[in-house]
């Protein structure tokens, strides 16, 4: 049966990171909703446009669209044995249309790793993320610096800053994640897949705690 593993957690807290590391570790598909949203914007398509009069100030695109979007990318041959889920979903009528589509694709969520950290730490980690132009890689002036600034180790690629990781727009997104996105905590506790992950260690300890909790 396909894997799916959910990473859920506030923004800035890792999940990128992390869904970039696990998907080479356990050879499974990357989705980041948030980066699909970024391409389709770049490519300047229709989505992409509506996409951004959300993402500009820090709120959710609505769930009919970003349900749609997933399930578009979730039945390409890549995603046949599973995939790492990144910023999706996010609210609890998100969640129920990822049951209904993995019961059709012949998957189910096996684990929803929970990572969390302080909010401080959070406007702290994004007003220092640079991000790949190319393809999201993801980098920290501090904690994970590109081996020449301003450039992808991965692609060369330009880095640049997300616009909405200045400190007002990060602070709405994490009110909204409390708001919308965390009653899936107790919605996956519930259902016996949620796994607590202190994010406050450092990269590879965050990954080593959930390689050990997903191999148990
Ligand atoms: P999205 O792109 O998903 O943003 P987010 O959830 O707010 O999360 P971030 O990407 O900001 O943080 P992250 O947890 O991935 O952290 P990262 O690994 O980069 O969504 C953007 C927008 O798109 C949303 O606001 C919304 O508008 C829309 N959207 C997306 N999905 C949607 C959905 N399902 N429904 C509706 N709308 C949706 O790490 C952050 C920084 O910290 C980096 O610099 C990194 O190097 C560093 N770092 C990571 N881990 C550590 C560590 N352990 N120690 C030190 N530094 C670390
Ligand atoms: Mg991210």
């Amino acid at each position: 049966m396909a894997k799916y593993i959910v990473l859920l957690g506030p923004p800035g807290v890792g999940k990128g990171t992390q869904a970039e590391i696990l998907s080479e570790r356990m050879g499974l598909a990357h989705i980041s909703s948030g980066e699909l949203f970024r391409e389709n914007l770049k490519n300047q398509t229709e989505l992409g446009k509506l996409a951004q009069t959300y993402m500009g100030k820090g709120e959710l695109v609505p769930d009919d669209v970003t349900i749609a979007m997933i399930r578009d990318r979730l039945s390409r041959p890549d995603c046949v044995t599973g995939a790492i889920l990144d910023g999706f979903p996010r609210t609890p009528a998100q969640a129920d249309a990822l049951e209904a589509m993995l019961e059709e694709f012949k998957g189910r969520v096996d684990a929803v790793p929970f990572i969390t950290a302080g909010d401080s730490v959070l406007v702290d980690r994004l007003s220092r993320r640079w991000t790949c132009r190319a393809s999201g890689h993801i980098y920290n002036e501090i904690s994970n610096p590109p081996r020449t600034a301003g450039k992808c180790d991965l692609d060369g690629s330009d880095l640049y800053q997300r616009d909405d990781d200045k400190a007002e727009t990060v602070k709405h997104r994490i009110q909204v994640y409390l708001d919308q996105t965390s009653p899936l905590i107790d919605y996956y506790r519930k259902l016996g897949r949620l796994i607590e992950i202190d994010g406050m260690q450092t990269i590879e300890l965050v990954n080593q705690a959930m390689m050990v909790a997903l191999n148990k």
